[in-house]
């Protein structure tokens, strides 16, 4: 099964505590996006679970995290009868990980360490090999595949140029002369961020603020939780995080995100939670329908009634997710992909010069 159409792929790693910046920043753009382009395109939505303990976790609840993840894309509306869209676990498909090496020895000490996701968790205490080298299986992830778009946010475009890197570094290498001029390249290059931009348009790097420090995004990292909503909080919950979010002491309502980052992180959450609730408003008119309001109190208590809304609609659709439809899409999806990134992984085997 050789997918005929360009590919596109991503990923959110496996975690029970998805949050609103994971579902609007990445999770729902993805999935809207799948449902647009899958005429077009084959899209590779999978879930990376080989990667969601570079740092430590519970893995008593890994299991059901992985499955809660594609619970998640399909309450979030993914259409598991599209057979353009495929679902599948990178744990499922060892492809990734024997790529992951190979690639491991072609990649520099001093390369990965000066990727700044390694460098912020890295500095914590005893950090993990795993951790160090996560943005040689990302690539793996996206180069088994051929794909040429990759959406993810911006604290992920520096994996991307490094999956750019690395494979042209390998095709330099590698690539096979057919004769005189012509070279056969072992890998697909993905698109450079830029033409990913134009290509997703401006749902891609947006950013959900954290609500304690809207200096920095939301990020499920973040021990407190205070700052974050998730999508299992309970709704009433969720409404006094965001009755206590950080405003400012300027006392108006304007998007201005340099000097009002919490009110105007506000003003895009309840433009996102309306959206989500079948409404077509543009963040514009959220702004103009609340522009200049004094009574910051008024104001947070109209996002947190409506984001309270959100998560109980949104933890109704996923009760009523069709548990078997899953994992029969899980299951015939890594069938295909195993072929498809055995395909791959045969090829570079035999240009590193381990099968002839
Ligand atoms: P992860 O699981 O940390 O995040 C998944 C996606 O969500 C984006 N994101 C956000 N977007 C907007 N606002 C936020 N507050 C926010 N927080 C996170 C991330 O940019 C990301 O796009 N390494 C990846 C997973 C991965 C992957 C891949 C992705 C592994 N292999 C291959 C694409 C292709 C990661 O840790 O994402």
């Amino acid at each position: 099964m050789k997918p005929s159409k360009p590919v596109i792929l991503t990923g959110v790693r496996a975690n029970n505590n998805i949050h609103i910046g994971n579902y609007f920043g990445a999770i729902l753009p993805i999935i809207n996006m799948a449902k647009r382009r899958s005429d077009e395109y084959d899209i590779n939505l999978f879930i990376p679970d080989l990667h969601s303990f570079t740092t430590p976790i519970d893995h008593s609840k890994l299991y059901d995290s992985i499955l809660n993840n594609a619970r998640v894309y399909t309450a979030a509306g993914l259409p598991l009868d599209n057979s353009s869209i495929h679902l599948y676990r990178q744990s499922r498909i060892s492809a990734h990980s024997e790529l992951a090496w190979i690639l491991d020895c072609f990649t520099g000490f001093g390369e990965m360490s000066r990727m700044t996701q390694f460098k912020d968790k890295g500095s914590k205490g005893d950090a993990s090999v795993g951790l160090f080298n996560y943005p040689v299986l990302m690539a793996a992830d996206i180069l088994l595949y051929g794909a040429t778009y990759v959406p993810v946010g911006d604290d992920q475009t520096q994996h991307l140029e490094f999956t750019r890197d690395i494979a042209e570094r390998m095709n330099r290498k590698f690539g096979e002369r057919m004769n005189y001029d012509k070279f056969v390249d072992l890998f697909i290059v993905p698109k450079p961020v830029i033409q990913q931009h134009q290509f997703f348009g401006k749902d891609q790097g947006l950013r959900i603020k954290d609500l304690v420090n809207p200096a920095k995004k939301m990020s499920k990292s973040d021990e407190s939780g205070k700052g974050i909503i998730f999508l299992s909080d309970d709704p009433k919950s969720a409404h006094k995080k965001i009755m206590s979010a950080t405003t400012d002491s300027i006392g108006k309502v304007q998007y201005d995100k340099e000097n009002q980052p919490g009110i105007s992180n506000l003003l895009e959450i309840l433009t996102l939670v309306r959206q989500d609730a079948g409404r077509e408003v543009t963040l514009e008119q959220t702004v103009n329908e609340y522009f200049g309001m004094d009574r910051y109190g008024d104001f947070k208590r109209i996002v947190a009634d409506e984001v309270a809304e959100f998560l109980e609609n949104f933890q109704n659709r996923l009760a009523a997710v069709d548990e078997r439809a899953i994992e029969e899409k899980l299951a015939s999806s890594e069938k295909d992909m195993n072929v498809v990134a055995n395909e791959t992984l045969y090829r570079v085997q035999k240009a590193v010069g381990l099968r002839k």
